[in-house]
């Protein structure tokens, strides 16, 4: 079955195409040749997958699935939230003055994102946190939603060198380790997507 992956990650992609196995051939943007930027604007993350999967089949008339994703940190009343990706973006264009970085410099930068986190956090007791990811998918004109969530905490420095993102932060409840410190399957089988994802898998399997 061919569906659309609304992303040019290839992380990502190469995540989702292990936990979804063989049976699906999923393809990312540049595949159908998509090359816009597509436009994320809503202020949840439930809005923001369904923006990007109706963009998809409406521009390109293909079944599709789109993800976004946000890090909650309780001490930090939710954010970065659905800010998540420009996170440190967002700061710098907030500062009065003496900005070091252009914002494009720092778009879906995740070392100055962690560093910001990090700084954030500095003087707070609860490093709580949660990774949510919300799936949309639109199937044979149905819209269909699909959540994942992953429990953890901010750890005080970076540890690892897989994955992607704030991975090098970021240990789930109950390892010792944090996402950097893990397998590609370790981390799908308890993360945030790897859940939306199986949700998805199998709503697609009843098919
Ligand atoms: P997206 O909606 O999946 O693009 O995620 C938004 C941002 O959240 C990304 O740019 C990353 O910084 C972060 N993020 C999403 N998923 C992960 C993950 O599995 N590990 C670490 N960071 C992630």
């Amino acid at each position: 079955m061919k569906l659309v992956f609304a992303t040019n990650n290839v992380h990502k992609l190469s995540e989702v195409r292990q936990i979804l196995g063989e049976r699906f051939d999923v393809v990312g943007l540049k595949d159908i040749g998509c090359y816009e930027d597509i436009p994320e604007t809503s202020d949840t993350l439930e809005g923001n997958a369904l923006q990007k999967a109706r963009y998809v089949k409406e521009h390109y008339g293909l079944d599709c699935f789109a993800d976004d994703t946000g890090l909650e940190v309780a001490a930090l009343g939710g954010a970065p939230g659905v800010h998540t990706a420009r996170y440190a973006e967002l700061a710098a264009q907030s500062l009065d003055s003496g900005e070091r970085f252009t914002p494009s410099q720092l778009s879906h930068d995740s070392n100055a994102n962690m560093a910001l986190l990090l700084h954030n956090l500095e003087k707070k007791s609860d490093r709580s946190a949660r990774f949510r990811t919300v799936i949309a998918l639109i199937y044979q004109g149905e819209e269909h939603l699909f959540e994942g969530v992953c429990e953890g905490e901010i750890l005080c420095e970076r540890h690892g060198s897989e994955g992607f993102g704030y991975d090098p932060v970021f240990r789930p409840t109950g390892y010792d380790r944090c996402f950097a410190q893990m397998s590609a399957a370790e981390k799908n089988a308890i993360s945030h997507r790897g859940r939306a994802t199986q949700k998805l898998v199998q709503f697609l399997q009843t098919l």
